[in-house]
């Protein structure tokens, strides 16, 4: 086997479910997990209505590249929403099944150990677990960049030294952040365009939190968008990857795609022909009908705006939170070790979080994620206003000191 596979972590999921092994939920209230970032809106009724008026093409393989109908709903969505003057649905666009598996893909195709032995893949930190095995299992070594709230949670490209640099190939971005919610500011984009420009890497741009933001009037700034800006033309080493399965509350459709780079999508198409991931044909007509309609997407804003609206207004008094700049994540400060944080949490509440240091590693002397957690308000209002209250009674009971004594049972 490839002896790689035993240098992947364990997922951060897997590692909650070993913190919480043994532990009992208190008895008769009902559990709420809040671990975990999957949708939970319901489906729109339209897409579900085109998937099942489509199921007549699971009798045809799909082209790798999509049809031509979705990657001309995809690039008219990508002008629409990003202002761009043009996006070649032909050269620039390429369907994909969920943005995971391209982000794991892309560094396939991209690391060139011929260029250098000991190729360099940049991850945020704390960060989508895929860049790093992705980087891994491209024979390349992740280098880990620190958002912390004392810069906002941006990144601080110069904090890599020039020698590493020059070994970087591919550097992922996510803005939205998972877990921080930090949208990327143009000055941000800049830096590491001019980056991109010295150090000849490729940029995979994570933006599948994209639709998920608060003020109607101020959708995320988006990579390609912020390469438009700053006057570069045909998206030079920027891949930017999205998917309907937050947007549109659909993970189980598995459908997203890549845009940017036509000279980079074109090797990556290659690749992707070997890997066998077309999109299934029925999928990519639901998928058409998802891109074009913006109603939805709408609402399915307004829902988190109302919880994020509650949530806060219960946790604030509590806890060092604040709402971020998009994305459906709390990221919390808590008074204690977060892990130990997550267990008495669960034991005296039945509230599932997920520790902020599974999701980073420890770099340049400190685990980012430590004393945090992140809370996805995934679930209907009301629950998430529930476990808002039960986390606040907890933080309560931890300063009265009765916490203590139920952690130690
Ligand atoms: C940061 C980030 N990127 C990518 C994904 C993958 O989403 P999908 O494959 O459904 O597009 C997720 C899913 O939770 C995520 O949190």
């Amino acid at each position: 086997m490839n002896p790689r596979l035993d240098r992947l972590q364990t997922y951060p999921f897997q590692k909650l479910t070993a913190l919480l092994a043994g532990t009992q939920a208190k008895a008769g209230v009902r559990e709420i997990p809040l671990y975990i970032g999957e949708p939970r809106h319901a489906t729109p009724e339209f897409i579900k209505r085109v998937l099942s008026e489509n199921l007549s093409g699971l009798a045809s393989y799909p082209a790798t590249i999509g049809t031509e109908a979705l990657r001309e709903a995809i690039a008219g969505w990508l002008m629409r929403r990003y202002r761009l003057d043009r996006i070649d649905p032909a050269t620039q666009v390429i369907p994909v099944n969920g943005s995971r598996e391209a982000l794991y893909a892309i560094a396939q195709a991209v690391v060139d150990t011929t260029r250098t032995i000991h190729p360099i893949v940049v991850c945020p930190n704390p960060f989508y677990q895929i860049y790093e095995g992705a980087a891994i299992l491209a024979h390349a070594a992740p280098a880990y960049l620190n958002n912390v709230p004392q810069r906002n949670y941006a990144f601080d490209w110069d904090s890599l030294p020039k020698m590493l640099w020059e070994r970087v190939q591919l550097v992922y971005v996510c803005s939205p952040a998972n877990p921080t919610g930090h949208v990327m500011t143009l000055e941000e984009w800049k830096r590491l365009f001019e980056l991109s420009d010295e150090f000849d890497f490729v940029i995979a741009s994570d933006e599948c939190y994209s639709e998920i933001y608060f003020d109607e009037a101020k959708p995320p700034l988006g990579s390609l968008e912020a390469a438009k800006a700053l006057g570069r033309h045909g998206y030079p080493r920027l891949i930017s990857f999205s998917s309907l399965s937050k947007r549109s509350n659909v993970p189980g459709m598995r459908s997203g795609f890549v845009a940017g780079d036509a000279e980079i999508l074109k090797k990556f198409l290659l690749y992707r022909t070997y890997q066998g991931c077309a999109m299934s044909p029925p999928i990519q007509a639901a998928s058409v009908a998802a891109w074009q309609d913006e109603a939805h997407v709408v609402e399915n804003r307004r829902l988190y705006r109302e919880k994020f609206d509650i949530a806060l207004e219960i946790l604030k008094p509590a806890l060092d939170v604040s709402r971020p700049d998009a994305a459906f994540y709390l990221w919390a400060r808590t008074p204690m070790p977060d892990p130990e944080f997550t267990r008495r949490l669960y034991q005296s509440q039945a509230v599932t979080v997920l520790p902020g240091s599974y999701l980073a590693r420890e770099a340049h002397g400190v685990n980012p994620g430590a004393n945090r957690i992140r809370i996805a308000l995934v679930a209907a209002t009301d629950e998430c206003a529930e476990a808002a209250r039960r986390i606040r009674e907890f933080v309560a009971e931890l300063r009265t000191g009765s916490g203590r004594a139920a952690g130690r049972q």
